[in-house]
């Protein structure tokens, strides 16, 4: 179990992590979620201990990390942003050098080694140079660095970001099937390459919690907007715009005209069905209506909703 109590952390002025809290269960792959700069990567590295809190402080099972850093530096598997590798190396020897700097004996390196080979699948790779190697084998290569000694937790910092369409399948099996074992965290800035990926999903913005839970929990809670996209001939563009004073439930999301047509989306809580009002609207009116199509809100909306809350100042 991992427990962020009440977590903040300040570079100088900037306050990069604001009075976070969240808890992780044994056994969950988790998904942190937030736009560029929202203090993601800030959060792992003080859940890391490579850095220091300004305040709250992180609990891995019966231990905090301001008490017990290198104990829970053992439990912790940490793939850090843009995944540091010696490219120099072969892949044996930078193992080999981690599980040496992990106080690791010869004979422990070579049963983590077999461990490792087998659950990252670095068979093909293991006496190849590092640089050498394709970016989604590099990624395997840094998440075997990360389990060298074998951690009960994986932190990843953006393990996908920057793989090719294939290379993220191939990386999101991985992780799913080391998630069955660990309790795993990783991070993205791009909510569909780590959905399918993960149980529950926590998102962040400018260093504060705005939602969590599983993709249907964040759904539901963001009261599901539905949206009618309608394609209007005829209309006048005043019109138009005060059906909101007839349809107080609406709000007129977009609106693009064309010589002969109008393209209007319409927003409204998933609650309610206005759809006869707007129709009979549109005939008072005497608007052609040549096309009428609903969607439902999904998870990519939420997302954007509630990390573009703080630039344009509304919900
Ligand atoms: N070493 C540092 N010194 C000063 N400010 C920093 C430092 N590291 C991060 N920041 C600032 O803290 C905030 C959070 O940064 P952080 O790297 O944690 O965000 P992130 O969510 O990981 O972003 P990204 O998706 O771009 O990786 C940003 O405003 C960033 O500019
Ligand atoms: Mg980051």
């Amino acid at each position: 179990m991992i427990k962020v109590d009440n977590l903040s952390k300040s570079y100088g002025s900037i306050e990069a992590v604001k009075s976070l809290s969240f808890e992780i269960n044994d056994g969950e792959i988790v998904g942190f979620l937030g736009a560029n700069g929202a203090g993601k990567s800030t959060t792992l590295k003080v859940m890391t201990g490579f850095l220091r809190p300004t305040s709250g402080n992180v609990y891995v099972d019966d231990l905090n990390i301001l008490d017990h850093e290198r104990e829970i530096q053992k439990r912790i598997g940490y793939l850090p942003e843009l995944n540091p590798l010696y490219v120099d190396m072969k892949v044996f020897d930078l193992l080999k050098f981690h599980a040496t700097i992990r106080g690791m004996t010869d004979k422990q390196f070579k049963t983590a080694l077999e461990r490792v080979v087998h659950d990252c699948g670095l068979s093909g790779v293991i006496h190849r140079t590092v640089g050498d190697c394709s970016k989604g084998f590099k990624q395997r290569i840094g998440l075997a660095v990360a389990m060298i000694h074998d951690p009960e937790i994986l932190i990843l910092d953006e393990p996908v970001t920057g793989l090719d369409p294939n290379q993220i399948v191939e990386i999101r099996q991985l992780i799913k099937q080391l998630g069955k074992e660990k309790l795993v965290i990783m991070s993205s800035h791009i909510l569909q390459e780590i959905q399918a990926t993960v149980d529950k999903i926590i998102i962040i913005n400018n260093g504060e919690l705005v939602a969590e839970g599983s993709s249907e929990e964040l759904i539901a809670s963001a009261q599901g907007l539905a949206q009618l996209t309608l394609e209007i001939q005829d209309a006048d563009e005043n019109a138009i715009q005060e059906m909101k004073a007839f349809i107080p439930s609406l709000s007129i999301h977009t609106l693009e005209s064309s010589e002969k047509s109008s393209f209007v989306t319409l927003e409204y809580a998933n609650t309610s069905d206005p759809r006869k009002e707007i129709f009979d609207y549109a005939v008072k009116n005497q608007w052609s209506i040549l096309e009428m199509s609903q969607s439902k809100t999904n998870l990519e909306d939420v997302f954007r909703s509630l990390t573009q809350k703080g630039d344009q100042g509304n919900a």
